[in-house]
C-alpha cells in the first residue's frame, strides 16, 4: 500500500483525532461559542453548547477552557453519565480532588460547596463543565442548580458549562429543569460546515501538515460536504480516507470517487 504520507509530502498526520488547540480551525462559529462560554464565566451564569455527533462540541470546550488561566481559574470537568444525581456529585467530587465516600446527595452537597467555598476564598473561580449532558436524567437536571447556590450571595459563585446533543435543549425545556435553564445566559450550537466553508476547512488541515496546495477537487468538496453533513469528525475521517484512496491511486488531486472509496470504510 503506498505511503499516503510520504507520497503527497505530509510533515505531519494530515486531519489528526488529537490536534493541539493551536491548530484548530477558527471559524466564527468556534469563536461565538468560546465568546459565550467566557461570557458565562464571567457573570457567573450558564451556557449550553449544542450540536450533533462530532460537530466539534468537546474541541470548543477545551479550546475556550485554555482561554482560563488557572491562577485564577478552577476547571471541574466532568463527562456525563445516564446515573442519578449522586453519581454526578461524585463525579464532581472527583473534578475537585475530594474524597466522596458519601451516598447521601446533601452530604455531597455540603462537600461540594465547601471546596468551591475554599476555591472562591482562595480568589478563584471554580468553573464547572459538564460534556455528554445530554445524556444527563431529568432528575439531575432538576436538582444541579443548587450547587451553585450559596445563602445570601447574589452571584452565583460557579459558572457552569453545558455541552451536548441538541436534545440537551428538550431536556433544559422541560418544566423540572425550568431554576437551571432560567440561569443560562448564553447559548451556542455548532452547525456543520456548509460546502462554502469546505475548502478554506481542508485548505486550514492540508497546511498545518504541511501542504500549501489545495489537494480536494470541486467534487471531492461536495462529496465530502454531502457524505459528512459538515460534522467535523466525518469530514476529517473521509478527508484522510479519500488522501489514502488518490494515492493508492497515484492521484495527485482527490476526486468525488476517492471520497466514495473513502466512504464505504464509514458507518
Ligand atoms: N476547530 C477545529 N479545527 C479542527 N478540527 C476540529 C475542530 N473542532 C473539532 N475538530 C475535530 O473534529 C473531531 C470531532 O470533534 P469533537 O470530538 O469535539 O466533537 P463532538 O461534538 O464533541 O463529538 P461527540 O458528539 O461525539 O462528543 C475531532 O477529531 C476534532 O479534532
Ligand atoms: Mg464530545
Amino acid at each position: 500500500m503506498t505511503n499516503f504520507k510520504n507520497f503527497f509530502g505530509f510533515t505531519k498526520e494530515p486531519f489528526p483525532q488529537d490536534m493541539r488547540t493551536e491548530d484548530f480551525h477558527l471559524s466564527a462559529q468556534l469563536t461565538a461559542a468560546v465568546e459565550r462560554f467566557l461570557y458565562a464565566v464571567q457573570t457567573g451564569g450558564i451556557s449550553v453548547i449544542t450540536g450533533e455527533v462530532g460537530a466539534g462540541k468537546s474541541s470548543a470546550l477545551r479550546y475556550a477552557a485554555e482561554k482560563l488561566h488557572s491562577s485564577q481559574y478552577r476547571l471541574i470537568p466532568v463527562i456525563a453519565s445516564t446515573g442519578s444525581i449522586n453519581e454526578i456529585l461524585k463525579q464532581i467530587c472527583f473534578g475537585l480532588n475530594v474524597e466522596s465516600k458519601s451516598i447521601s446527595i446533601s452530604t455531597l452537597m455540603r462537600t461540594i460547596r465547601g471546596v468551591v467555598a475554599e476555591v472562591v476564598g482562595r480568589k478563584q473561580t471554580p468553573v464547572l463543565v459538564i460534556d455528554e449532558a445530554n445524556l444527563m436524567r431529568l432528575d439531575v437536571f432538576a436538582q444541579l442548580h443548587t450547587l451553585g447556590q450559596f445563602e445570601m450571595d447574589s452571584k452565583p459563585l460557579m459558572p457552569l458549562i453545558l455541552a451536548g446533543q441538541n436534545a440537551l435543549l428538550d431536556k433544559l425545556r422541560y418544566h423540572t429543569s425550568r431554576p437551571l435553564a432560567s440561569r443560562v445566559v448564553a447559548r451556542s450550537h455548532l452547525e456543520g460546515l456548509k460546502h462554502k466553508d469546505m475548502a478554506g476547512y481542508l485548505k486550514h488541515h492540508l497546511e498545518v501538515a504541511g501542504i500549501k496546495e489545495q489537494l480536494f477537487s470541486e467534487e471531492a468538496m461536495t462529496a465530502l460536504q454531502q457524505s459528512s453533513g459538515g460534522m467535523l469528525r466525518k469530514t476529517n475521517f473521509l478527508s484522510r480516507g479519500s488522501l489514502m484512496a488518490a494515492a493508492q491511486e497515484q492521484c495527485r488531486v482527490v476526486s468525488a470517487e476517492h471520497v466514495r472509496i473513502a466512504a464505504t470504510e464509514l458507518i
